[in-house]
Parts: structure tokens; C-alpha cells; sequence
């Protein structure tokens, strides 16, 4: 067998496997999720919207190797296999379709790991309508993408603190 051809069917199985896999590692937040939005499911709305409350969150993000992910693409921007890890929301409700329809969800924004936030935006003082929160096991989020192929040494610890929000959240009134 050739080389190439070697390649291509290695990268084809490892796209199916991904794809199953992702489907079992999603399926208990997606149950989260239907169980505390039956009415209404929230949508994608893209870190400008979260930079209105989130100012100081925003600015460390910009600095943060999520938010260049999409460049990284390279001329591969238009591949749905690449996009689903390095855009926001890829083929969910609102989400990211192309970067002539949708460029403000390029790159690895907020709402891909805290989940989409339009029922958050809308009442930011309910603490069940962002779907991630604080308390969540967000190593089921980050093995969405830093799966074996992308990141073979992920340790969650250790990934964790490099892209940790330094900000300390603001005390407010009627909460901590
Ligand atoms: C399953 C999720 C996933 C898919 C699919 C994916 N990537 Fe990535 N990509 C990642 C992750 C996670 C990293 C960060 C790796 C690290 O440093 O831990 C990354 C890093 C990169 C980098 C930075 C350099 C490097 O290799 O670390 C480039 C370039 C890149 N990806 C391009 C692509 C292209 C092109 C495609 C489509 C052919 C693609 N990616 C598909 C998750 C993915
Ligand atoms: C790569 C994933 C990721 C991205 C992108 C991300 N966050 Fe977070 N965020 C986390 C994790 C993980 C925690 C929980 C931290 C912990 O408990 O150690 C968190 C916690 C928070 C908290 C709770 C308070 C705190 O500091 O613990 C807020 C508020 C927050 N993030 C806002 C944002 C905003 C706004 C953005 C976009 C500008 C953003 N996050 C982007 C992963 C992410
Ligand atoms: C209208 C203002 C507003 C907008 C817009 C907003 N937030 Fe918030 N957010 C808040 C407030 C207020 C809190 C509560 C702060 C606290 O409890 O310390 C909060 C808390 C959070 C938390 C912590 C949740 C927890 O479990 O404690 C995260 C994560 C978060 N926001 C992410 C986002 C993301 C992602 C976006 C954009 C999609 C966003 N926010 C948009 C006002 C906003
Ligand atoms: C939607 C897909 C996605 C999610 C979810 C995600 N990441 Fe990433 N992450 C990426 C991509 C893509 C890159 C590569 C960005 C680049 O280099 O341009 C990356 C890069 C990183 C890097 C920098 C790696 C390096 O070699 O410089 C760290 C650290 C990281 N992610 C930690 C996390 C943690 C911790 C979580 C979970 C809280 C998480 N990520 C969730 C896609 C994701």
C-alpha cells in the first residue's frame, strides 16, 4: 500500500472512532441539559456577548491559545473535521457554520467550554441557566478535543492551570 493511502485510511478511522467516542463522552451533559432547559434550549451567542459582563475574563481570554485556534487552520478553514475543536459551537444550535456566515464564533470561545449562554445573558442571576457552571467535571469538556490523537498527554491538572481564569470573581450583592 502507498504511503498517502496509508495515511488517508488511518485518518479516516480515526474520524469515525472520534465520532462515536465524542458521542458517548457528550451523552450525560446533553442529558444534563434536557432535563433543565425542557422549555428552552440556549444558544450560541459568541464572546462579544460575554465581554459586555466578563470584561476581564475577555481580555485574559484574548490572550489565551484557544482564541488564536481558528488561524491555525490555516487553509484547512473550511474542513468540517478540523472545525468542530477549533471553532465555538460547530453544527449546534447557532453555533459556528462558516466564517462568512458566522466569523464571531471562530476559535475556541467562552461558550465552548461553559456551554451556549443566550438563557445566561437573559438572567445572569439564575445559577441554572448557564449550562457549565461552576460546578461541573470540565475534564469531560476539555476530552472533547484534546483527545488522544491531538493532545496523547493530556493531564487535566496540568492543562487546567495553564489556561486558568487568574480573575478573582467579584463579590456581589446577594452573592459571593
Ligand atoms: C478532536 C479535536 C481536533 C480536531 C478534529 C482537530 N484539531 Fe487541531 N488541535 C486540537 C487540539 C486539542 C490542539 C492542541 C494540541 C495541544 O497542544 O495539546 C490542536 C492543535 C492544532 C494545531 C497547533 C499545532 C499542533 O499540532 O499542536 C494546528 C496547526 C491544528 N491543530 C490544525 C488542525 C487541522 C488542520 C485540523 C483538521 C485536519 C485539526 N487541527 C483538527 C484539536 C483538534
Ligand atoms: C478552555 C476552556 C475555557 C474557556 C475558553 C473559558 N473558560 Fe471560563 N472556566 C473554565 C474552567 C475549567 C473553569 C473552572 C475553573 C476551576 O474551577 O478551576 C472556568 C470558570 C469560569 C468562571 C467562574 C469563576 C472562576 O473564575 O472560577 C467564569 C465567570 C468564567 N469561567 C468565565 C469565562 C469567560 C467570560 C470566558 C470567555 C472570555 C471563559 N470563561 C472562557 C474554562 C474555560
Ligand atoms: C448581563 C451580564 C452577563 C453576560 C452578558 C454574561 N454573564 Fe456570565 N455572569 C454574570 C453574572 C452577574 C454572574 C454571577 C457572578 C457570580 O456569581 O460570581 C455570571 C457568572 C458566570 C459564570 C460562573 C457560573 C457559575 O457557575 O458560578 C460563568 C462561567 C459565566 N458567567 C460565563 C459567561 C459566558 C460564557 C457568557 C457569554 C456567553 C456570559 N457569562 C455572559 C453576568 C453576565
Ligand atoms: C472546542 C475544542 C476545545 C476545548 C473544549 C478545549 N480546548 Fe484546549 N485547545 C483546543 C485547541 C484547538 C488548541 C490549540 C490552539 C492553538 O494552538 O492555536 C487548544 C490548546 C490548549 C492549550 C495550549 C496547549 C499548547 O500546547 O500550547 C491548553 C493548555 C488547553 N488547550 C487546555 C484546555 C483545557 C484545560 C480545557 C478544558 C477546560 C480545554 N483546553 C478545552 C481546543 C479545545
Amino acid at each position: 500500500m502507498t504511503k498517502p493511502a496509508f495515511t488517508f485510511i488511518l485518518l479516516f478511522i480515526s474520524m469515525l472512532l472520534e465520532t462515536i467516542f465524542s458521542c458517548l463522552i457528550t451523552y450525560p451533559t446533553q442529558l444534563y441539559n434536557r432535563q433543565a432547559f425542557a422549555e428552552e434550549k440556549p444558544y450560541y451567542i459568541g464572546n462579544r456577548k460575554c465581554r459586555l459582563c466578563h470584561f476581564e475574563y475577555f481580555k485574559e481570554w484574548e490572550k489565551d491559545p484557544h482564541a488564536n485556534a481558528f488561524n491555525r487552520l490555516g487553509k484547512m478553514k473550511n474542513n468540517p473535521y478540523c472545525l468542530k475543536c477549533h471553532t465555538t459551537g460547530y453544527r449546534e444550535a447557532q453555533g459556528f457554520v462558516s466564517e462568512k456566515i458566522t466569523p464571531e464564533l471562530r476559535g475556541v470561545q467562552c461558550e465552548a467550554c461553559h456551554g451556549p449562554g443566550s438563557s445566561h445573558k437573559d438572567n445572569p442571576d439564575n445559577k441554572g441557566a448557564l449550562p457549565i457552571g461552576r460546578k461541573i467535571d470540565y475534564q469531560r469538556v476539555c476530552i472533547k478535543c484534546h483527545d488522544r490523537n491531538w493532545t496523547p498527554e493530556f493531564n487535566y491538572e496540568k492543562y487546567r492551570r495553564r489556561i486558568e481564569h487568574r480573575i478573582k470573581p467579584k463579590p456581589e450583592k446577594g452573592h459571593l
